[in-house]
């Protein structure tokens, strides 16, 4: 008996210890004040620092963790890290572990998770994305739960308020079907002033209703007066391709085999796409962050490197950061069968020789 509970204290001790070390190393630059809410960010520098991104995709946003044969280790924030990225994108799903009544509390053990996912990336200098992801239920019965999602922001926005400003909150995965464009407008100016009321000028990702549709930006509404904000669409076009075979896509076996090669048309309709939304950033002055974007591993290698690296290129290109989806599942730049990189991913997304990342405040207007 004794034993054990010594093993507890100690473990605790050690966890404690980790916790405060990765709080001295979070007085690095990443962050403007420890122990204070962050104030004075530059949203389009924030976004440089998000620059290359990968999503820990299938780990938090499933049921629970583990569920979908991903668990975070540690190490994966050194081979990140060691990889070349700039941050990390956590999709989490906070509906599972908070409760159905008002006030909605968040399991604390979970909480205690993330908040160790969220020490391990900055202990690397990897800036870090936390949403809200896989609320399912708020896209069938949006009234039913605004309430629930404000109350988990609430929570999250105080818990995580003195953390520092290279932890960015993202709002809400994909808002969709039923919590569509008028009604989402809505739900995330009021989940931004619930935030606001702790964490003035933390950087907020927000992206539009519609699967976050790089095509429906221009039914996105955010504040004016709110400047510390980032926006954000997912990029998954053509999706016979990048969605070939999955099994969440009823009818997708039937596009096994296409490939993409790279050719004038398949180029010219990717760019177009990114400089439409380049344009709808200029015109708003809002940096841009592709969340997601990739191609599932039943399509050829060669061609998911081709788009991967076309895609990448041409986010840097239009000044955009991005995050990959994701590391190690089935969209996975890292093998966890080979435990290596699969490096016609890797090398697409960071190319050993390229030019500095481009990220950039280049499309910064006169306020
Ligand atoms: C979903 C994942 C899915 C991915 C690609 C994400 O937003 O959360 O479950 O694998 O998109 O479809």
């Amino acid at each position: 008996m004794a034993k054990i509970r010594w093993k507890r204290v100690l473990a605790r001790t050690a966890l404690a210890l980790l916790l405060i070390g990765c709080s001295e190393k979070s007085k690095n630059p990443m962050s403007p004040e420890d122990g204070t809410s962050p104030t004075g960010l530059d949203p389009f520098a924030q976004n440089a620092k998000l620059g290359r991104g990968v999503n820990l995709g299938n780990a938090l946003e499933a049921p629970n963790e583990g569920d979908w044969d991903v668990t975070i280790k540690s190490e994966y924030f050194d081979l990140i890290k060691s990889a070349g990225f700039n941050s990390v994108r956590i999709p989490i799903r906070w509906s599972a572990h908070a409760s159905t009544s008002a006030p909605y509390v968040i399991a604390t053990s979970f909480l205690q998770r993330v908040d160790w996912v969220i020490a391990q990336a900055f202990a690397r200098q990897l800036a870090v994305v936390i949403n809200i992801h896989h609320y399912d239920e708020i896209m069938i019965e949006p009234a039913a739960h605004k309430a629930r999602f404000l109350a988990i922001w609430t929570q999250l926005a105080a818990h995580y308020k003195n953390q520092p400003g290279d932890l960015f909150f993202e709002l809400l995965n994909e808002p969709n079907s039923l919590l569509a464009s008028e009604l989402w407008n809505q739900y995330l100016q009021e989940a931004i002033t619930t935030i606001r009321q702790t964490n003035p000028g933390r950087i907020l990702i927000v992206g539009p209703a519609n699967w976050y549709n790089i095509g429906s930006l221009k039914t996105l509404t955010i504040p004016a007066d709110d400047k510390s904000l980032i926006v954000a669409v997912h990029y998954y076009n053509p999706f016979q391709f990048t969605h070939q075979g999955a099994e969440w896509v009823p009818g997708s076996e039937a596009w096994l085999g296409t490939r993409w090669t790279g050719t004038l048309a398949e180029r010219q309709a990717i760019q177009r796409d990114f400089s439409e939304a380049a344009s709808w950033g200029a015109a708003n002055n809002r940096p841009l962050n592709i969340g997601e974007f990739g191609a599932y591993s039943k399509a050829d290698m060669s061609s998911r490197a081709l788009w991967t690296e076309f895609v990448a290129r041409t986010a840097e290109t239009n000044g955009m950061s991005w995050h990959y989806w994701e590391f190690i599942a089935g969209f996975g730049v890292y093998n966890s069968m080979t435990n290596n990189w699969n490096y016609p991913l890797l090398n697409a997304l960071i190319p050993k020789t390229s030019p500095a990342l481009t990220v950039a405040s280049s499309f910064r207007l006169p306020p």
